[in-house]
């Protein structure tokens, strides 16, 4: 792995089954990053425990996540796979963050927002409301150069932006500030049952989301039940989120243009469309679901990768974390 390569790293939270938003919109754009960059992807575990979470479900999904990241494509002898909480830099640094972030940033935080209005009555943790710094921080402590997320973390990473450079102001440069790296098609993909927000593992409508575990009818069904528009004509248009949404979907699967799919599906009608946009995706999902079934029952296997990603990545975190302590004013042990 060489030194000049510019470092890329991601991270994707272990809550529940990942969706075709999370493929599309993160996994499949890292699979083309790994000759060119050093790629750390991670298994962010410690933020999935800012909502309430069952052991057992987490462990699970944990596992899942790294089973979807290789059977994506992601060789764990050419990227670093790893589990957050394995390397414990992430919370050493995140504190020292913390201490460095404003209340009022993290206040505006829109996904703070929509998730602690979830959250009924007063259970919004302080985990919650700092997730950001740590997020900064698993960021951070690579010295990374891109982040390759969906639109959503757009905000999350220009917060991490501005605390790599306050930190700089402050302490002297000590962090490479990081670039949002987002795909322009398939960046946000949209709630099926209602395509003005967006596709999310977390919403009470499972119509709304097709998940990496559904199998090949029910992601037919789903997609034949998607939500679009009275006008009856496939094009792109703000006007037709749904519509817009399919598009997306199929173009970011098949590498085909909008304007050559919208013109090979003028004058038919919306059910041949979806039906084919199902096509396109349980074509795309199958092969995914195959292999990770398979890695999924090879237990020691997975383990085997973690924990070499997990030293891997230590090694790099802990030059890290080792300067910021020391510009900070804490006494080396030793
Ligand atoms: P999360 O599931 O919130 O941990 O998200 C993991 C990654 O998937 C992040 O890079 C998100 O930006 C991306 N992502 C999640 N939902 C969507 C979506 N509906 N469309 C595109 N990308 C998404
Ligand atoms: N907050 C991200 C999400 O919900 C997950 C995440 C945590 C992340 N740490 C990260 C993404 C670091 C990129 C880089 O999608």
């Amino acid at each position: 792995m060489g030194n000049d390569k510019k470092v890329i790293f991601s991270g994707i939270q272990p809550s529940g089954s990942l969706t075709l938003g999370n493929y599309l919109g993160a996994i499949k754009n890292w699979t083309t990053l790994a000759d060119e960059y050093n790629c750390y992807f991670c298994i962010v575990d410690m933020h999935a425990i800012t909502v309430s979470k069952e052991p057992k479900d987490l462990r699970k999904n944990t596992l899942e996540v790294l089973a979807n990241y290789i059977a994506a494509g992601l060789n764990p002898d050419k990227v670093t796979l790893f589990i957050q909480s394995h390397v414990s830099a992430h919370a050493e640094l995140g504190w020292v963050l913390n201490c460095l972030t404003y209340y009022g940033e993290l206040g505006r935080m829109t996904q703070f927002k929509d998730k602690s209005k979830k959250q009924q009555n007063s259970n919004i943790t302080a985990g919650l409301f700092t997730y950001p710094s740590l997020m900064a921080a698993d960021i951070l402590l690579y010295q990374t150069d891109l982040v390759p997320v969906g639109e959503d973390q757009r905000q999350h990473l220009e917060l991490a932006r501005d605390i790599a450079i306050r930190f700089n102001n402050k302490y002297s440069k000590t962090f490479v500030v990081p670039e949002p790296y987002i795909a322009k098609i398939g960046a946000k993909i949209m709630n099926l049952q209602d395509p003005t927000i967006k596709m999310s593992k977390s919403d009470t409508n499972d119509k709304s989301y097709i998940l990496l575990t559904d199998d090949d009818d029910e992601i037919r069904r789903k997609f034949k039940r998607s939500v679009t528009d009275s006008l009856g004509i496939v094009k792109l248009s703000n006007d037709q989120p749904g519509i817009k949404n399919l598009l997306g979907i199929y173009s970011k699967i098949t590498g085909e243009t909008i304007e050559s799919i919208v013109e090979r599906y003028e004058g038919k009608g919306y059910s041949i469309f979806k039906d084919d946009v199902a096509e396109v995706v349980v074509n795309e999902l199958r092969p995914l679901r195959l292999k990770r079934e398979e890695l999924l029952k090879n237990k020691d296997y997975l383990q085997e990768v973690f924990q070499k990603g997990a030293e891997k990545a230590e090694n790099t975190a802990r030059k890290t974390l080792r300067k910021v302590y020391k510009k900070v004013g804490f006494i080396p042990r030793y």
